[in-house]
């Protein structure tokens, strides 16, 4: 039996008792009462009577990318309060990417001097080819990340970090390039992106969208980076669980995944990983974040692992939220609010018991500032926030009908969230084109990524 991560899953049922003499709440933990206090924020003054609530899971969380484009720390304060006041619990912090990496280590200092920043960034979806000419960057000192995961905590939210490794590591290879080289099976289109035969990595942090085919090769001096970085990491957050990544990359990641979960382990850690990883074999009590279609929450329950269930049809926020040819960068498949609102963490075939909840990922790649990032997470991460509390089902009628009261709420917060009748022709990004995809494009793509997958679960 795989021992339940302690600390990342707040409890949080409460009993609320409303009458005109006064409030009473009761609860079974500090978080029950604290989510019985949003709940009274939301109530009309007229309300009276019993409300008895409590989670239907216990990770109720959202990926922010904040290496695609860097988020200020008062615009992440800000972003835990909105996920607070919707009774999420989980912030998966993805530190870092191929264009950019955002926490300091000790002793590698060019991991922030140089692989922090790049000289400009893609406009739009990468088939375009199009670029702005503006420097970005910016990382967190521990300092910051500190006070994030305090106010975190001070809110029941708890931040998982995570660092991915050992593809999306072209930030760290700029600033360090004997940590890399180009990974397995795209060693010819390395050669010939770095202009002839060789291989390893000379180049400045990623400017374009899209996964470098460089890669960390594990080494002595690698195994000293991947220590330094994940026991930095481990000092500065207090999660059981801390994200490793390791998807998308061609490269053998068995003996990098072993290695890291051996520093974990030394730390008192566990892998949080994308379910990538299940295929050259996962640690044993590795949880999965299953984000390549519903099959891989089956097999990772199939095969004892814990999952947050993400798959990116559903959860997938940076996708877009209707064919109106004004959304801002149209990528994806369409994922509507009622879509949103149609999503179950738990998939026909896998073992609801390890189920842990589910995740919304929000990629910020072309979301550059935390307006973006309101205008793509609102209201959908309204009705993804109910998927993770309420019991299965729902009842969209009466969901629109509370949103319709929720939403003046978001204004008064200054949330930029979509209006329900389409994008302002403010929101229009016509200088930073997308890539539109169907569900059928998805389903094909899905299926080659998840072959191996399926030649390893059978199903
Ligand atoms: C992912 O979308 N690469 C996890």
């Amino acid at each position: 039996m795989i021992p339940r991560p302690s600390g990342v899953f707040s409890p949080g049922g409460y009993v609320l008792d409303i009458a005109s003499a006064g409030v009473t709440v009761s609860a079974d933990s500090p978080a029950g009462v604290f989510y019985a206090q949003q709940t009274l924020r939301q109530l009309p003054d007229s309300f009276v009577g019993r409300i008895e609530d409590g989670p239907r899971f216990a990770w109720r969380g959202v990926m922010l990318d904040v290496a695609r484009h860097f988020m200020p720390v008062p615009d992440v304060l800000r972003f835990l309060d909105l996920m607070a006041i919707h009774k999420l619990n989980v912030l998966h912090l993805h530190l870092t990417d191929d264009q950019g990496w955002r926490l300091e280590v000790p002793g590698w200092p060019r991991l922030t001097s140089v692989g922090a920043w790049r000289p400009r960034s893609m406009r739009g979806s990468r088939q375009h080819g199009l670029y702005d000419d503006t420097p970005h960057g910016g990382c967190y000192t521990a300092a910051d990340l500190r006070r994030l995961v305090a106010y975190a905590s001070s809110l029941f939210i708890s931040i998982v970090p995570e660092v991915d490794m050992p593809g999306h590591m072209q930030a760290a290879l700029a600033a360090y390039p004997a940590l890399g080289s180009a990974s397995a099976s795209s060693s010819s289109a390395a050669a010939s992106s770095s202009g002839g035969a060789s291989p390893s990595f000379a180049g400045e942090v990623m400017t374009a969208w899209g996964v470098s085919p460089f890669a960390l090769t594990l080494t002595s001096s690698t195994m000293d980076f991947v220590r330094a970085v994940l026991t930095q990491v481990c000092d500065i957050f207090p999660s059981p669980l801390i994200g490793i990544g390791g998807d998308e990359v061609s490269a053998d990641i068995s003996a990098v995944v072993a290695f890291a979960a051996e520093v974990l382990a030394s730390h008192g850690r566990r892998v949080y990983a994308w379910d990538d990883i299940l295929t050259a074999g996962a640690p044993a009590d590795a949880v999965i974040a299953a984000w390549r279609g519903t099959l891989p929450a089956v097999a990772a329950t199939r095969a004892g692992h814990q999952v947050v269930s993400c798959p990116d049809m559903s959860c997938y926020l940076d996708y877009r939220q209707s064919d109106d040819p004004a959304e801002p960068t149209p990528v994806g498949t369409r994922l509507t609010l009622d879509d949103l609102y149609a999503f179950d963490p738990v998939p026909p075939g896998a073992d609801p018991a390890l189920i842990l909840g589910a995740q919304a990922n929000i990629w910020t790649e072309h979301m550059e500032n935390a307006r973006r990032v309101d205008y793509m997470a609102f209201p959908r991460l309204c009705a993804f926030a109910e998927k993770v509390w309420s019991p299965p089902g729902g009842n969209s009628p009466d969901f629109h009908r509370r949103l319709a009261d929720h939403l003046p709420r978001l204004d008064a917060l200054g949330v930029n969230y979509r209006p329900l009748s389409g994008p302002r022709p403010s929101d229009a990004r016509p200088d930073a084109p997308g890539n539109p995809r169907t569900h059928a494009d998805r389903e094909a793509e899905l299926a080659e990524m998840t072959a191996p997958l399926r030649k390893r679960f059978p199903l």
